[in-house]
């Protein structure tokens, strides 16, 4: 064990988070203390990004009526994405995909403009400003659990229609809505696997060794 190891109860707690953190859509109103937001965005803010770049951008919807919008383009891009599943139109519908009018908070978080301006790490991978955005978001998540309080991603929406309704400059980019709040229970397994819609695979079938699809035996 290394000298730098968590204590035994530390390492507990922090793989606890990981695994009973999930993805909510059910959410039972109240509230999220003030302080327990500010930990939250501090913990979000302490992520990795690429070069230092900190591309992440929060704006918090507290007007009900911005937050009503929201919801009617998160609603016309769910029946879009039913449209487009086809055959599993009907499933996908009975679906709960958002938690945007029952959540206490809800977040946007968005890429900020000007990200042309950064290279370090991105001149091959540009796209390593998003993934500096969901390590954002993914200690947003772990630190919600440990608080006991949900977070459901939502990524059913036009980012052009959200941008223009949050006031974002151009070459800014939405790219989650985040539903926060008390919860009555957490689901015990991801919902699309309590729902029947998928199956996860085990690590094993996507671990490799030297080369892709070998497991090195
Ligand atoms: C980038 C991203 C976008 C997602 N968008 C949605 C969404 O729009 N609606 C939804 O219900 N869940 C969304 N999810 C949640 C996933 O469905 C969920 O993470 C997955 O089913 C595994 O469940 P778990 O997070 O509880 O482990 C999203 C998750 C990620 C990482």
């Amino acid at each position: 064990m290394s000298e730098h190891a968590f204590s035994h109860e530390e390492r507990a707690a922090v793989y606890r988070a990981i695994a009973e953190r999930r993805d909510m859509r059910h959410f039972s109103g109240g509230e999220v203390p003030a302080e327990i937001l500010a930990r939250l965005l501090e913990a979000a803010h302490h992520a990795p990004s690429v070069g230092l770049m900190q591309p992440w951008r929060f704006v918090r919807v507290s007007d009900p009526q911005l937050r009503e919008s929201i919801h009617e383009l998160v609603e016309a891009e769910r029946v879009r994405t039913a449209e487009a599943l086809g055959e599993r139109s009907d499933e996908f519908m009975r679906l709960k995909v958002e938690g945007i009018r029952d959540c206490a908070e809800l977040l946007a978080v968005a890429l900020m403009e000007g990200r042309d301006a950064h290279v370090f790490g991105r001149r091959t991978l540009p796209e390593m400003d998003m993934a500096s955005v969901a390590c954002a978001i993914q200690n947003l998540w772990l630190a919600a659990r440990a608080e006991g309080l949900g977070l459901g991603w939502v990524s059913l929406f036009d980012p052009e229609a959200l941008a223009a309704l949050l006031g974002m400059p151009a070459g800014s980019k939405p790219v989650a809505l985040l539903c926060l709040g008390p919860v009555q229970a957490f689901y015990e397994k991801p919902m699309l696997v309590e729902e029947g819609w998928a199956t996860p695979r085990p690590l094993s079938e996507l671990l490799f060794e030297n080369r892709w699809g070998s497991s090195g035996e």
